[in-house]
């Protein structure tokens, strides 16, 4: 060989070196265009997100990825070598369009996403030769259906109970909160929002009612609303959960005391007004438990309400003169709730007497009435 031979190569080699260094590579990369059209990209939690980037031109060899971030913290979203389950490309092995989508899009995605030529250094690694000018991807997630919840206890007539409503995994981070009972609005305070996770909210707004008699059909409406959701979500809660009405007790005899001797009477305990049903009534005669003869079913009353009626039947014995008869209520676990009436029976004089003074009628009449008002009978 002659020696002027051995030179070419050597040149060539020097020069493919100078080629594939940065600053020469980048003067033959002018006619080199990276395309990354789209700025900003909203898509809905679930979705298939689409990232549009097309190359032309010619360039020295090299990868092209996907990155989500810049500099420190940046991730490879996507590379035709790598692994990536949720990532494919639009055009398969295209050399132009290196368009990916993404599906089932997760509020984690959120993040700035850059197309990147990459040129093969001789060292061996990458280094970044054009990239796109960033698409900056938001994630709309609609809201968990609202959950309202309350107390965990019953509580009486008159209380203020607070009752909270939640949604959460929501993105953007502006929400609507209403509040309703059946169809009045309430006033509550804004909700509060707290970042649950990467870039995804969590909603939570409390109201306070005072429960009323007539609140057992009524419902609370908690109404949500949010950009990601076409349609206003609603969370609802019946406050017969939470409300407790204690029933109004009286106890009637069916009969104007004093009943005669051997008769039989009934005394009729009245339970009115309550909820929730569960309610247990007994008799007691001077303190001593009684068998009860006729117990109703709680029924209806109006508005939710319940009403219950127990009888007893006694006899009018001489020995019963003066029996108290209490009707003991016990209604959803609270303190029992007494009434009583007091059985008097007429003695055989009474009748005598009152026989005797319907026989002396006539002479009443003639001392005059008025001399007998305040109790001539008595
Ligand atoms: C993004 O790329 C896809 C697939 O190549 C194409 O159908 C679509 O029109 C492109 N969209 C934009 C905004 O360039
Ligand atoms: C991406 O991150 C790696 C290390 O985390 C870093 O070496 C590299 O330079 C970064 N690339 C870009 C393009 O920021
Ligand atoms: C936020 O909301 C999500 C979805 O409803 C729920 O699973 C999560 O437990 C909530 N996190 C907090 C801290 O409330
Ligand atoms: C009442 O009943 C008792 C016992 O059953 C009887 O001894 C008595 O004579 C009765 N009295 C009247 C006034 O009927
Ligand atoms: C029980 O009482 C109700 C009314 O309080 C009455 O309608 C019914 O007939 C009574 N039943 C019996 C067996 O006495
Ligand atoms: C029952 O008691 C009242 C009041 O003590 C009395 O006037 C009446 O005579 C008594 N009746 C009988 C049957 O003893």
């Amino acid at each position: 060989m002659a020696p002027g031979t051995e030179v070419l190569p050597l040149t060539c080699l020097m020069l493919l070196l100078l080629c594939r260094a940065p600053g020469a590579g980048a003067q033959r990369g002018q006619d080199f265009k990276l395309h990354q059209p789209q700025d900003k990209v909203s898509v809905k939690a679930g979705e298939t997100l689409t990232l549009n980037c097309t190359m032309s031109g010619p360039s020295e060899p090299g990868p092209t990825k996907w990155l989500k971030g810049w500099g420190s913290g940046n991730r490879t979203i996507y590379e035709d070598t790598g692994f990536t389950p949720r990532v494919t490309r639009a055009v398969y092995e295209s050399d132009t369009d290196f368009t990916i989508h993404i599906r089932d899009v997760q509020p984690e995605d959120v993040g700035t996403y850059y197309c990147v030529r990459f040129i093969k250094l001789l060292s061996g690694g990458n280094e970044v030769f054009r990239r796109g000018t960033g698409t900056e991807v938001s994630v709309l997630a609609q809201p968990s259906p609202p959950i309202v919840s309350g107390p965990n206890q019953r509580t009486g007539l008159r209380q203020s109970v607070t009752f909270t409503c939640t949604a959460g995994g929501f993105f953007p981070k502006d929400i609507g909160v209403k509040w309703f009972k059946d169809r009045d609005p309430i006033s509550s305070q804004l909700p509060q929002v707290t970042e649950w996770r990467e870039k995804s909210y969590n909603m939570s707004s409390s109201v306070t009612v005072v429960l009323g008699e007539g609140d057992v059909p009524s419902r609370l409406i908690c109404e949500v609303q949010h950009s990601a959701s076409p349609t206003v979500l609603r969370g609802t809660y019946q406050l017969s959960r939470v409300l407790r009405v204690s029933p109004s007790v009286d106890v009637s005899a069916d009969q104007m005391s004093p009943i005669e001797l051997n008769k039989t009477t009934k005394f009729t305990c009245h339970v009115k007004g309550f909820y929730p049903e569960n309610v247990a009534v007994s008799w007691l005669e001077d303190g001593v438990k009684m068998k009860v003869q006729n117990d109703s079913r709680p029924s209806v009353l109006h508005r939710g309400l319940f009403e219950q009626r127990s009888q007893v039947e006694v006899q009018a014995t001489e020995e019963r003169n003066g029996s108290v008869f209490t009707c003991l209520v016990v209604h959803d676990g609270q303190a029992p709730v007494k009434r009583s009436a007091i059985l008097w029976i007429a003695s055989l004089d009474q009748k005598g007497l009152s026989k005797w003074s319907q026989k002396n009628n006539g002479v009443s009449e003639l001392l005059g009435w008025g001399a007998c008002q305040g109790g001539c009978l008595v």
